[in-house]
């Protein structure tokens, strides 16, 4: 059987000399890079050069990148951090109703601390509407937290005019960049971002391996308390193999971005186009231009989600309801919902994400498996019935 991977929004394979990095650092590099003695120095060094990798990756400083543990930890200190250190001036946060359970979840816990949190709602195609942006800030307001690419739909949204309204009001702006980096151009400098959080398994590093960039002059408290590791702001001695590895990958991926979504989108385009014209009914979840070059969020009318994705594990196929991080429990989408889309549909949407390594050959696999799979699950053309 062949096995064909469209689920790297969830995460992506690591890269071979990314992985190779990976074990000579663990081989070579014994030291702590808090450590005064010759091989803490070392280590230091290859903290300071990946650093300086991830900076050069996203338009920042180098002093301004704070390595976590993963896209979730830098939301989370993002949004808790930012508020803790803004008491004084206020507890409004603005962000969107479509963004990732880290940051929904951390206003969640804010407002159960007495924050007020205001949720701009997106349209039918998910994109957000600035001029709601712009009527929700207050004096009290103290964040404003968007993502640049949402992870189910692909939908980018305005970073750059986000930045400039944020800017204008004097106001912190955190971008959620996970899914966006990598495939969009991203440059904290011009784009008006005041943090920006990034994670290392979405871009072909190890798993467990993120960071936070605060751009100079903002204000943010930690969230993590021991040693003085990244300057007072994230305690704990550093994942050094995976950071090594992470500042790798920014690097590699820079050099072929352009090129590499081009190519992906061509096939993305591919897929959607084929199944659209082999599925009677089938619907794009989203903007079809403001979105992610490779990501697919289709609803395949009269089969139900989990039976879908059942059916092309069966084939080999590996894809997704969309909601990545909680693959595994099939569940109906806030994201879809916010985007007025009716649970019947939702029920039916699933994500396919493609990777730098998709292929051709991959993408006419699965459109040749899938009449097959129609067939099997529309009984007469009915569907299974009932969602
Ligand atoms: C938009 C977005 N933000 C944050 C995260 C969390 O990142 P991590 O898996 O590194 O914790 C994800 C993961 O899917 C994501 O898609």
């Amino acid at each position: 059987m062949r096995y064909v991977y469209l689920d790297n929004n969830a995460t992506t394979a690591v890269h071979p000399l990314v992985l190779e990095r990976y074990f000579s650092c663990c081989r070579d590099l014994p030291g702590n890079p808090s450590s005064i003695h010759w091989a803490g120095r070392e280590s230091r060094g290859a903290l300071e050069t990946a650093r300086e990798q991830v900076a050069g990756f996203c338009g920042c400083d180098p002093s301004e990148v704070i390595f976590t543990s993963g896209g979730t930890e830098a939301d989370n200190l993002a949004v808790k951090g930012v508020a803790a250190a803004s008491l004084r001036r206020g507890r409004h946060i603005i962000t969107t109703a479509v963004e990732h359970p880290a940051v929904l979840g951390s206003c969640l816990f804010l407002e159960q601390q007495g924050y007020e949190i205001t949720r701009l709602t997106v349209d039918s195609l998910g994109q957000m509407n600035l001029a709601d942006l712009e009527s929700a800030i207050t004096p009290e307001t103290v964040l404003v937290s968007a993502m640049y690419a949402n992870n189910e739909t692909g939908v980018i949204f305005p970073v750059e005019a986000i930045g400039a309204i944020a800017a204008r009001h004097r106001i912190p702006f955190h971008c959620d960049g996970v899914q966006a980096a990598g495939w969009l151009p991203l440059d904290c400098r011009s784009m008006g971002i005041s943090l920006l959080a990034l994670s290392g398994h979405k871009l072909h590093a190890p798993k467990g391996v993120g960071a936070l960039i605060v751009r100079k002059g903002v204000r943010l408290h930690p969230l993590l308390h021991g040693g003085a590791q990244e300057r007072n702001r994230r305690a704990g001695t550093e994942n050094l193999p995976a950071i090594v590895a992470f500042g790798l990958a920014c690097r590699l991926i820079t050099a072929s971005r352009v090129e590499d979504s081009h190519r992906v989108r061509r096939l993305r385009d591919k897929l959607e186009e084929g199944l659209l014209l082999l599925w009677p009914g089938a619907v794009i979840n989203g903007h079809l231009l403001e979105r992610l070059p490779s990501t697919l969020n289709i609803s395949l009318p009269g089969a139900r989600v989990d039976t879908l994705l059942a059916s092309l594990d069966l084939q080999g196929v590996a894809a997704s309801s969309g909601a990545a991080c909680s693959s595994g429990t099939v569940r109906h989408s806030p994201v879809l919902a916010a985007m007025g889309i009716s649970p019947e549909t939702a029920g039916a949407s699933l994500r396919f994400s493609l990777g730098r390594d998709t292929t051709a050959e991959e993408i006419e696999y699965l459109l040749e498996i899938i009449p097959a799979i129609r067939e099997r699950l529309q009984i007469g053309g009915e569907g299974e019935g009932g969602w």
